[in-house]
């Protein structure tokens, strides 16, 4: 998997950037908004308002639709967000779509962030009808064209209403994925869920009817969301029950069901297959160059069906830039052809017995045995290098952990951490510090353990670091540590018998995988 294996990193978002056009045609004109009524005095930037305490106000006056970045001088994603702004602000000139982009130097105008409760960079809101005190969070793309559908959908009509065969026809060829809202009465609060729902699918065209032919024509007899596609069962159907349309339901629904029975892993679907929020994933490695491997994808595919929406099939090939993949499953391109399963919420990793040739009959059964927990998973570890115990910080792998930690002799304290981390890294003098300095306590053990290459039975690692505590005695104790990563604060908490008279300051541990491959930053940048 991708280093966004991080399930806190599966935004609610529907569907990533990218894909079918959106339906924004016929906006409710708007009026009153075009660029000559910039108020005189408003600076811009690349057609972007730059905005102030007091110029916040004319804006607002002076535009219907306002989308107003906060940004600070500082913040790296804030940098790669302005390109795409001014684009952004470029396409809207040339639209039907009247809206005006704006910024504000958060950390100068300390007031607004205030007022609209910014706490990271970049914030986005966005304002209608000059209303100053409800904004709506700015939940789209952080790219020119996805900003400028996501605005679209909310300016014009975010689903083209239906009336005829003809029409309908249109819009289902036109696009890979349209859905469709079949409701026998319009001004029903399900209609308004769904057109909820399509403010934000960008990646989806929606169209809605409540004609009786076009019912008929689809063999509709109840309220139905249908989400037609060229691919693969070709149509799914989601009746609306008597409790109405649940638009988390249906969001859920349309994700599961518009990815592909089987999904080629690359960096344009990783955020995809994070998204569906399918927990169960069934990647089968392959050597793409090789005829032989291509050739298995099919019996794979064969027996996907009846696993959609419980286990994501995946095909990563080992032969593009996928090692970080190999690696998560402690792997080599050599083993492919061959399958893993995984659990992305509790990283349990499941590999078929050895041998098994990849078709459908073996991979259903491996799913199967899998999911009734017949097989049991397997857990990385590296060997133990012979020179673990020689450095005053000892190394721990998986194959040693237990019989470390747990001596009944010996007070151990363990960092957990992972080679891109840059908190472990900051932390990495203090620890050698640490390990110098109670070297001639024998019944002190200070180590650390990659916990990207080792997984262990007793617990499952969730951020890095990780620090935790092991006092001697037989009943196994474990003390987290969450307080300062300094010399001096470890050094009390050791000599303290793993407690802290008053506990610091705790900091964060970052997120058990990094953003991308490259970059350890956090998403958003805090205050
Ligand atoms: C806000 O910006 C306007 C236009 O640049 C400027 O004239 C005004 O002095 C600024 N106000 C404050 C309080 O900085
Ligand atoms: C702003 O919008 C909210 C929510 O729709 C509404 O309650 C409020 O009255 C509006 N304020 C103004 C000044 O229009
Ligand atoms: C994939 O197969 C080709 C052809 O046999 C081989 O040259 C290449 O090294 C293989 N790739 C990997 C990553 O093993
Ligand atoms: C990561 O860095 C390598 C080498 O600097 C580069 O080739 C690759 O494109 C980068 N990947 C991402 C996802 O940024």
């Amino acid at each position: 998997m991708d280093s966004q294996l991080l399930p806190a990193l599966l935004l609610l978002l529907l569907l990533a950037a990218s894909g079918p056009r959106g339906q924004g045609t016929g906006s409710r004109e708007a009026s009153g908004n075009s660029p000559e009524q910039v108020p005189e005095g408003i600076p811009e930037e690349d057609g972007i308002l730059v905005l102030n305490g007091s110029t916040l106000c004319l804006a607002l006056q002076a535009h219907r639709a306002l989308l107003v970045e906060f940004y600070a001088p500082w913040c790296g994603h804030c940098k790669a967000l302005a390109p795409e702004y001014s684009k952004a602000a470029t396409l809207l000139a040339a639209e039907t779509v009247k809206a005006m982009l704006a910024k504000v130097d958060g950390p100068a105008e300390p007031e607004l962030t205030q007022e609209f409760g910014v706490t990271e960079y970049p914030t986005l809101k966005f304002f209608r009808d000059g209303n100053r005190t409800h904004p709506e969070d700015y939940t789209g793309p952080r790219e020119a064209e996805g900003i400028v559908k996501w605005l679209r959908r909310r300016l014009g009509p975010s689903a083209s209403q239906l009336e005829d065969e003809a029409g309908t026809q249109a819009l289902i060829d036109a696009h890979d994925l349209v859905v469709i809202g079949f409701f026998r009465d319009l001004q029903g609060e399900d209609v308004a869920t769904f057109l909820a729902l399509a403010q934000d699918a960008l990646d989806l065209t929606f169209g809605f009817t409540d004609q009786p032919q076009l019912f008929q024509k689809f063999g509709i007899t109840k309220d139905t969301v249908v989400l037609f596609k060229k691919f693969d069962e070709g149509r799914a159907d989601f009746p609306v029950d008597e409790l109405g349309l649940d638009q988390g339901d249906l969001s859920r629904f349309l994700l599961t069901h518009s990815m592909h029975l089987v999904t080629e892993f690359n960096s344009h679907t990783s955020p995809k297959i994070f998204a569906a929020r399918i927990l169960n994933h069934l990647l089968l490695f392959i050597n793409q160059t090789l005829t032989s491997h291509r050739e298995l994808v099919e019996g794979f595919r064969e027996a996907a069906p009846p696993f959609r929406g419980q286990v994501l099939f995946v095909v990563v090939d080992v032969d593009a830039d996928n090692d970080h993949v190999l690696q998560y499953f402690g792997m080599k391109a050599q083993e492919a052809p061959t399958l893993r399963f995984v659990n992305i919420e509790t990283t349990t990793k499941y590999a078929p017995a050895g041998g098994a040739p990849v078709t459908k009959a073996t991979v259903s059964t491996f799913c199967h045995s899998v999911l009734n927990a017949e097989i049991k998973p397997y857990r990385l570890s590296q060997e133990v290098p012979p020179d673990w115990d020689q450095r005053p910080v000892k190394t721990l792998v998986g194959k040693n952990f237990e019989q470390v930690v747990f001596d009944e002799t010996k007070n151990v304290f363990v960092k957990f951490y992972a080679p891109w981390c840059t908190h472990c890294k900051e932390m990495a003098p203090a620890w050698e510090a640490l390990a110098e300095k109670y070297s001639d306590h024998p019944d002190i053990i200070i180590a650390e353990l990659d916990a990207t290459a080792n997984e262990l039975e007793a617990f499952a690692v969730h951020g890095f670091p990780t620090l935790k505590y092991f006092p001697a005695g037989p009943d196994k104790k474990v003390i987290e540590y969450k307080s300062a990563r300094d010399l001096e604060t470890f050094s009390k908490f050791l000599d303290n018998g793993g407690e802290l008279p008053m506990e610091d300051t705790a900091e964060e541990p970052q997120a058990p995988f990094p953003e991308t491959v490259n970059s350890t930053e956090a998403p958003k940048e805090e205050l």
